[in-house]
């Protein structure tokens, strides 16, 4: 079983051509021309030398499906050529390819800085699990101005973190900006990508040093599984700085013995990761996941173009809805980030974004219910179109201040625009705004429902007090709600 030699990655082909060819597998037993699925725990020895050379990593062939997979080599070859990366690595989620990317450059007692606006499970497992771990997070408030990155720097600042696309507010970073300063000041700019992939943005053409994604999302398309990727480009100079990364430039067999960057050279970092951070700590993708995520790889650009393409149109009409205070869509002229959509995103700035409803919460609730093809769910990236309230469900944990500073109010709604006919959307939206007008403009409904309310005070407390409190208890999805869902 090879994979093909054909130079998939480098410019020789359209992105269509290297969605479908780059990576793949060629199966030498019966021909099958999709890349099989290798359920397998582990490969057979041929006798005990052949054993001892393979753990001595002599002839690079597998050993146990914790470090390489067949199936899992090959998503992961055509995710490198995609992401114009050296290397990749996949994981069981989007999570834990967050979490083993950065504890394969962190260790206790380290510090790194983040942009502000990020999906808030990070958020939360950088606050919380990797304070945990003895290594502190810092959120930058304003990710364009680069003398306040300069100035958060310490002595054990280690990586910067940002994310191409934000949601729900889609305040996009200046990826060429921020990368520069991590470049000036020796450090590794990690940037998740989850929201754009890699047909609307390669980061690391604009200098970031690893690429994160949830793969659950956009990658797969059909929201059957979860998986996780890290791609590394293989351009940090890690031996540089011996002292902040002692791990590269550490003997691995002890004095005499080369050290992963002798060894492995550009891909030293998705090695160590791989191995040592990965292979032990062990989220393992399964094959049979990495197969689905496989599936949906070969339709991402046509699937994000019409994600964009549906996710403009319904920005455009929503804009125009008397009962919708602004739409945070990157695309539209008259959004913030728009020079900096122009700049990055030329080919669409994807699907999943929030707008704002003047009457609050309680419009929010009545227009969410009577949504007929968009699924009331927490997931994004989807070929179906999504519906969420941050504020009751992904941000239901923090303080309406902490919302109010993250411009998430008691009217935002978040949609993940999906694939299915532009104008059966905006019909869908229009029964749906129609209700709004039915439940809250009619005296008799005014006078027994929740008042419309103003989101310019949406400091108040009162005005989310019919929104669930985070359950305190020990449930599982107490556990689980903290921003740990999309
Ligand atoms: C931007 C972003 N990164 C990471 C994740 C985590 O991914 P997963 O759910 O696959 O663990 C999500 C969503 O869940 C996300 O939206």
């Amino acid at each position: 079983m090879t994979t093909t030699a054909t130079p998939y990655g480098q410019d020789n082909f359209g992105f269509s051509t290297e969605q479908i060819h780059a990576g793949e597998v060629i199966d030498p037993t019966f021909g099958a021309r999709i890349t099989p699925i290798y359920l397998t725990a582990g490969f057979l020895f041929d006798s005990f030398d052949h054993a001892q050379a393979r753990f001595a990593g002599e002839d690079g062939g597998l050993v146990y499906t914790r470090y390489a997979n067949p199936t899992n080599s090959a998503v992961e070859a055509k995710l490198t050529a995609l992401e114009r990366g050296a290397d990749s690595l996949l994981v069981s989620s989007g999570q834990a390819a967050i979490t083993v990317a950065l504890l394969g450059i962190l260790k206790s007692g380290d510090h790194f800085l983040a942009t502000p606006s990020l999906y808030e499970g990070s958020k939360t497992l950088f606050r919380e699990n990797f304070a945990r771990l003895g290594i502190e997070v810092e959120f930058v408030d304003d990710p364009h101005n680069i003398e306040e990155w300069r100035q958060r720097i310490r002595p054990t600042t280690r990586a910067i973190y940002g994310e191409t696309i934000p949601n729900p507010k889609n305040d996009l970073i200046d990826i060429a900006l921020i990368a520069a300063f991590a470049a000036e000041a020796g450090l590794p700019f990690i940037v998740d990508s989850t929201a754009s992939t890699p047909y609307l943005i390669r980061p690391i053409e604009y200098g970031a040093t690893i690429v994160v994604h949830s793969a659950s999302k956009f990658l797969s398309g059909h929201g059957a599984s979860l998986a996780g990727v890290v791609v590394d480009s293989g351009t940090f100079d890690w031996a540089r700085y011996p002292d902040k990364f002692p791990q590269f430039s550490t003997p691995i067999g002890g004095a005499g013995s080369p050290t992963l960057v002798e060894k492995f050279g550009a891909t030293a970092y998705l090695e160590y990761t791989r191995t040592i951070i990965a292979g032990r700590m062990g989220p393992v993708l399964s094959p049979l996941n990495a197969f689905l995520l496989l599936q949906g790889l070969e339709t991402l650009s046509l699937r994000v173009e019409r994600h964009s393409r549906n996710s403009l149109a319904i920005a455009r009409w929503l804009e125009e809805q008397p009962e919708v205070e602004s739409v945070d869509y990157p695309g539209l002229e008259s959004n913030p980030s728009h020079a900096l959509a122009v700049k990055y995103y030329p080919r669409g700035t994807g699907s999943v974004f929030g707008f704002t409803l003047r009457g609050g919460i309680a419009h929010a609730r009545t227009l969410i219910d009577a949504l007929e093809i968009f699924s009331r769910m927490s997931h994004m990236g989807d070929v179906r179109s999504l519906v969420l309230h941050p504020g009751t469900t992904s941000h239901a944990h923090l303080t309406p201040e902490e919302r109010l500073a993250l411009g998430i109010g008691p009217g935002l709604v978040r949609l993940s625009v999906g694939l299915e006919d532009e104008p059966d959307l905006i019909a869908d939206l229009a029964q749906a705004f129609a209700a709004v007008r039915a439940a809250h403009s009619a005296p008799a409904a005014q006078s027994r429902s929740s008042p419309d309310v103003d989101n310019s005070s949406i400091g108040a407390g009162a005005i989310w007090e019919s929104a669930p409190q985070l359950a305190s208890s020990f449930s599982r999805s107490a556990l689980m709600e903290p921003g740990s869902a999309v």
